[in-house]
C-alpha cells in the first residue's frame, strides 16, 4: 500500500516524504517541477536509503492520474502540489485558479473514480484573511483573502467540504499551515526559492550568505511588541510530522476535518533577525521601509485542536529553525543547482 504525494519534490513535500519513508510508508511522488527539481528527492533517497516511485507530470493530467492509480496500490493522497507566490497570483490569477483549483478537482474526481478515499490537503493560514483577533482557531472567520493565491486555497477548502458531504466514503483532512521555516538538520534538503525570495526566512538567509545586501523590514509601526509584523513560524520537520499524525489519527465524527498547524507562539521580524544572528554568528543588516500591502500586524495559531485530536505538537524552537535554515543555506548557497 502506498501514499501518493503530489508536489513531493517541493519544500514541504520533500521533508514530508522523508518523514513518511522513515516511518515505513511506501511513497509515490507526482511533481511537474514547476517549482522544484528531482535533486530534492535524490537527496531524500540518500538520507533514508529508501526508494521512491516517481512520476514527472501535472496533477491536472487525468490520464496520468489514472495510470498512477492503476499501477500502484494507493490508499491515501497528500496534496501539496500548488503554486504559492502571492505577487505572481495577483499578476496571473487564472494560472493560479487553473493550477491550484482545477487540478485539485481533477485529483478528487480521479480519487473517487479509483476508490481512493483518504486525502490530506495543504491549506494555509492565509484563508483567515485579516484576522479579527489572535490566536486563530479553526472556527475563526475565514474569507476576505486579499489575493488569488489565498482565494484558491479558500475555494479548494470549500470544494472539499462540499464533496465530503456528497461522498461519505471520503476522509479528508485540511491542514492550515502557518509560516513554515527551517530545513532538515542534515542540511541536504531545504527551501530553494526561485529568484529573489518573497518570504522572510529565505530572504534573511540570503542576506547572511552575502547574496543580498540587506533585509527590508516592511513596517515598524504595527501594534506589536516592537512594531514589526508577528507570525507563527513552524519548523518544516514539525510540519512534516503533523502530516504523519494526521494520517494516523482518524476521528469518526466527521469525514472532513480542519486543523491549524502552528506553534501558538508569535515572533516579530526583529525577533527572527536576533535568533538568526545568534545561530549564524552573522550580522543581518536591515532597514525599515513602508508596510507591504496585504500584510497583517499579527497572525498566530491556537494549535490546541491539532494537539488534542492528532496527538501532535510542534516541538522545535525558533532558534532550531534559524540554525537549520542557516545550515541549509551555508551548505547550498545556490540551492539545489
Ligand atoms: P513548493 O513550491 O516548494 O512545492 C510545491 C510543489 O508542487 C513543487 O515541487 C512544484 O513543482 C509542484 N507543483 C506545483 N503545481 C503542480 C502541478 N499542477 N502538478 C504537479 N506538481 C505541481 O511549495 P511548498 O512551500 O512546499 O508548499 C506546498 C504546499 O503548501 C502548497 O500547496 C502551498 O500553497 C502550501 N502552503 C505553503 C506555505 C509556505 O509558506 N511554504 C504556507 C501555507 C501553505
Ligand atoms: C506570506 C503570504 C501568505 C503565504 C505565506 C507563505 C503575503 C501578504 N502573505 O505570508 O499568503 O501563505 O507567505 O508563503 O505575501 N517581511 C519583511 N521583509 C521581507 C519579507 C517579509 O519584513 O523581505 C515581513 C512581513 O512583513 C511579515 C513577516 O516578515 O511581517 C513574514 O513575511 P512572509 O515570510 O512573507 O510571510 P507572510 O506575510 O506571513
Amino acid at each position: 500500500m502506498s501514499i501518493l504525494v503530489t508536489g513531493g519534490a517541493g519544500y514541504i513535500g520533500s521533508h514530508t516524504v522523508l518523514s513518511l519513508l522513515e516511518q515505513g510508508y511506501e511513497v509515490v511522488v507526482l511533481d511537474n517541477h514547476s517549482n522544484s527539481s528531482f535533486e530534492s528527492l535524490r537527496r531524500v533517497k540518500i538520507l533514508t536509503g529508501c526508494d521512491i516511485t516517481y512520476y514527472e507530470g501535472d496533477v491536472s493530467n487525468r490520464l496520468l492520474l489514472q495510470n498512477i492509480f492503476s499501477e500502484n496500490d494507493i490508499k491515501q493522497v497528500i496534496h501539496f502540489a500548488g503554486l504559492k507566490s502571492v505577487s505572481e497570483s495577483v499578476q496571473s490569477p487564472l494560472k493560479y485558479y487553473d493550477n491550484n483549483v482545477m487540478a485539485s478537482i481533477v485529483l478528487i474526481q480521479e480519487m473517487i473514480a479509483h476508490n481512493v478515499c483518504e486525502l490530506i490537503f495543504s491549506s494555509s493560514a492565509t484563508v483567515y484573511g485579516i484576522p479579527e483577533s489572535v490566536p486563530l482557531n479553526e472556527d475563526s472567520k475565514i474569507g476576505g483573502t486579499t489575493n488569488p493565491y489565498g482565494t484558491s486555497k479558500l475555494m479548494v477548502e470549500q470544494i472539499l467540504r462540499d464533496t465530503a458531504k456528497a461522498y461519505p466514503q471520503l476522509d479528508i483532512t485540511i491542514l492550515r499551515y502557518f509560516n513554515p521555516a527551517g530545513a532538515h538538520p542534515s542540511g541536504l534538503i531545504g527551501e530553494d526559492p526561485s529568484g529573489v525570495p518573497c518570504n522572510l526566512v529565505p530572504y534573511i538567509s540570503q542576506v547572511a550568505v552575502g547574496k543580498l545586501p540587506k533585509l527590508l523590514v516592511y513596517g515598524n509601526d504595527y501594534p506589536t511588541h516592537d512594531g514589526t509584523g508577528v507570525r507563527d513560524y513552524i519548523h518544516v520537520m514539525d510540519l512534516a510530522e503533523g502530516h504523519i499524525a494526521a494520517l494516523k489519527h482518524k476521528m469518526a465524527e466527521s469525514n472532513c476535518r480542519t486543523y491549524n498547524l502552528g506553534t501558538g507562539k508569535g515572533y516579530s521580524v526583529l525577533d527572527l533577525i536576533s535568533a538568526f544572528e545568534r545561530q549564524s554568528g552573522k550580522i543581518i543588516p536591515y532597514q525599515f521601509v513602508e508596510r507591504r500591502i496585504g500584510d497583517v500586524a499579527e497572525c498566530w495559531a491556537n494549535p490546541s485542536l491539532s494537539q488534542q485530536a492528532l496527538n501532535w505538537t510542534a516541538s522545535r524552537s525558533l532558534d532550531d529553525m534559524m540554525r537549520d535554515s542557516w545550515n541549509w543555506q551555508q551548505k547550498n548557497p545556490t540551492g539545489y543547482e
